[in-house]
């Protein structure tokens, strides 16, 4: 049994909880700590889990048919071409990256920083995970050059490093890896000989359509297994639903095997209304693609307002491209901060909370150093705290002039430029 102590609440789970108790409290609390969609459940859906009210069966592991089918079109839309038998769905991608954790042998390289599961996860499947530092064009993917010397040096010490995870965009980055980088590390993985877990979560929110992405899985297909799901880019969160796509040959059978062992022995199957839904949202009909354009069009104009907040503070910070987070550098401001105190990223995110009720994701959750003043701002809290704030946010031609949108951006700006001054 491990000690009692090696068992913690995720960070960010445990910072959602710290906020629901301040705002109980009565305080007004700014919650950029949280990397959840604040928007409502689309209406079809929801329409959609009511019909799978029916589908009360436990049924297939892997998933029923329809959503599997359905799945492997959106992935074969994709530019990945996708049979049935290749998807498994799950509760959620998080379970999935974890069976895969279990199933994959060898231990785990991440970029750093990097989503704050992955590590975790590792640790639970036994595994050591080696963060290897970001390029300075973008996150959610190990510089190539790096990764080859941590490789190399981990081999050399007996380590066993032999899956690499990708984010696609990114978390905590709110970037999108450029093809010429995705091709890069493709190549680094088929010379190393390493698996890629492309985690494509955010696929469907980058900012500007005209942006290219290019997944590992058509670079070098028989070696990398996709998971995605309807948390992020549809707002379903807490429905739960995830998809994992695996390569067509055998190897790709035999993980998907593992992870199908897995999953009947944790969870089974994926809730049958949920497969009702799934198998709607990946068949992706015109009023889920409007959804889809929308939502990322929203995302991506209010991290670039939360952005520009960050670097007229006198931030560094990468501009985000696809996801709904920014990832800013106080660093420019050491010496200032020093003078309050904050020399880190534990203290900035303290400071933060304490002193103008923001709290933000500091960046040693996410595997980055503890000394850097670096830490995580989802912007997709800041559409309105009601749905039906949220739905106008949603259809806004400027949902920066909405007040209840203006009203939170221009309390973080007071924020970052008392912070800064
Ligand atoms: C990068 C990344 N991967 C995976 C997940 C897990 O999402 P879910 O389990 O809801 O599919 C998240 C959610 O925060 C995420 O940010």
């Amino acid at each position: 049994m491990p000690e009692a102590s090696v068992w913690r609440t995720s960070p960010n789970l445990a910072l959602n909880q710290l906020v629901a108790e301040r705002r109980a409290a009565g305080d007004d609390v700014v919650h950029l700590g949280f990397g959840e969609s604040r928007l409502p459940a689309f209406a079809p859906l929801a329409e959609r889990l009511a019909r799978g009210a029916g589908r009360n069966a436990y049924g297939p592991v892997a998933g029923g048919d329809d959503v599997r089918r359905a799945a492997a079109g959106y992935f074969s839309r994709r530019n990945m071409p996708t049979e049935a038998d290749q998807i498994v769905v799950g509760p959620g991608s998080k379970p999935l990256l974890m069976a895969l954790q279990h199933v994959l042998p060898g231990d785990v390289l991440l970029p750093r920083p990097a989503w704050n599961s992955y590590a975790p996860q590792a640790r639970l499947a036994g595994k050591k995970a080696y963060g290897v530092p970001i390029p300075a064009v973008c996150g959610g993917i190990p510089d190539p050059a790096a990764v080859r010397d941590v490789v190399r040096d981990a081999r050399a010490a007996g380590g066993d490093p032999r899956i690499v995870v990708l984010t696609l965009p990114d978390n905590p980055t709110g970037t999108l890896a450029p093809p010429a980088l995705v091709r890069e590390i493709c190549a680094v993985a088929e010379e190393l000989d390493l698996v890629i877990v492309s985690d494509e979560i955010y696929r469907d929110i980058v900012h500007d359509p005209a942006t290219p992405f290019l997944s590992p899985a058509e670079v070098v297909p028989h070696r990398t297994v996709v998971t995605n799901g309807l948390s992020k880019t549809l707002a379903l969160g807490g429905w739960r639903v995830g998809v994992c796509r695996f390569p067509g040959n055998s190897w790709g059978r035999e993980v998907r095997d593992g992870v199908i062992s897995v999953a009947s022995e944790v969870w089974s199957t994926l809730a049958g209304p949920m497969q009702e839904v799934a198998a709607h949202a990946f068949s992706e009909p015109p009023e889920i693609r409007q959804r889809l354009a929308a939502s990322a069009r929203l995302h991506g104009i209010v991290a670039r307002a939360v952005h520009r907040i960050m670097v007229d503070a006198g931030a560094i910070c990468r501009p985000p491209t696809g996801g709904f987070y920014v990832y800013p550098d106080f660093e420019p401001l050491r010496a200032h901060l020093a003078s309050r105190a904050v020399t880190g990223s534990g203290s900035l995110q303290r400071h933060l909370f304490d002193t103008y009720g923001v709290m933000v994701l500091a960046g040693h959750h996410l595997g980055d150093d503890e000394d850097a003043l670096r830490f995580k701002a989802a912007t997709s809290m800041l559409y309105g705290d009601t749905a039906e704030q949220q739905e106008q946010s949603l259809a806004a031609d400027d949902p920066l002039a909405l007040p209840h949108v203006a009203h939170v951006l221009a309390r973080v700006e007071e924020t970052f430029t008392e912070l800064c001054r």
